[in-house]
């Protein structure tokens, strides 16, 4: 597709195991569109996370590729990885992943220090609607106060993506809305591509995209 900003090409994953190989992917192919909230839905066990990883230079593939932007990332090195993760792409973990002995701050200027064009950390927490809680560290603050941190790291260093995997499963409902509200603020005023994997039907039904995954295939892409 000629509009397409991320383009996975026969993409396949396959873990070595005690008892056999694994196939965790096999010839997925999907593109997304530049300024897209897509999602990634399916069943435990379908490949999300493994496709996930892969899309976000955290893993590379058994074959197949990935294009993002002009750059296909699967042809990259290991030091080449890290540099177009840190440059291009944002993530938000299921579990926040913040250091636990850094402040909310220092946490987001973790994701500022990494390049240039970055965002201000205290406009973005501002946005955020965290601005009282900076000085806090991470065993002091909510499940879901420490995913809007999480976001601001991920957002301050202004990347093209932002990928979550299960963002709000372990929040509540009240704090799943505001992490819609300001996904699709991200999406939609900061113009960031979002691919974000959900079991969540409020999240995926505010999506542009939906990718469907089953036993390592795209079952739909839609
Ligand atoms: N490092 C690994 N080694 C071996 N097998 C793996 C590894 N990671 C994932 N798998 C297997 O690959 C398949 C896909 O796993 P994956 O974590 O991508 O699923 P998922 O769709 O994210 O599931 P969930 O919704 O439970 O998070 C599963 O059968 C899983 O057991
Ligand atoms: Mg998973």
């Amino acid at each position: 597709m000629k509009d397409s900003f991320i383009q996975v090409k026969h993409l396949t994953k396959v873990f070595p195991g005690g008892d056999g190989e694994v196939r965790a992917l096999g010839d997925v192919s999907f593109c997304v569109k530049k300024g897209s909230f897509a999602t990634i839905l399916g069943p435990s066990g379908s490949g999300k996370t493994t496709l996930f990883n892969i899309l976000a230079c955290l893993d590379v593939p058994s074959s197949g590729s990935v294009r993002i932007g002009e750059t296909e990332t699967t042809a990259l090195n290991d030091r080449q990885r890290t540099l177009f993760r840190r440059n291009v792409i944002g993530i938000v973990f299921q579990f926040y992943n913040l250091l636990a002995d850094m402040t909310a701050i220092e946490n987001i200027r973790l994701g500022s220090k990494v390049k240039g064009d970055c965002l201000d950390e205290n406009d973005v927490a501002k946005r955020l609607g965290i601005t009282h809680l900076l000085n806090r560290f991470p065993h002091q603050l909510s499940g879901g106060q420490q995913q809007k941190v999480a976001i601001a790291r991920a957002l301050v260093k202004n990347p093209d993506i932002i990928l979550c995997d299960e963002p709000t499963s372990a929040l509540d409902s009240s704090s799943t809305s505001d992490f819609l509200d300001i996904i699709k603020a991200s999406n939609k005023e900061f113009g960031k591509t979002v691919l974000l994997i959900t079991h969540n039907a409020d999240v995926a039904n505010c999506a542009n995209q939906k990718i469907v995954l089953k036993d390592g295939q795209i079952e739909a892409c839609i």
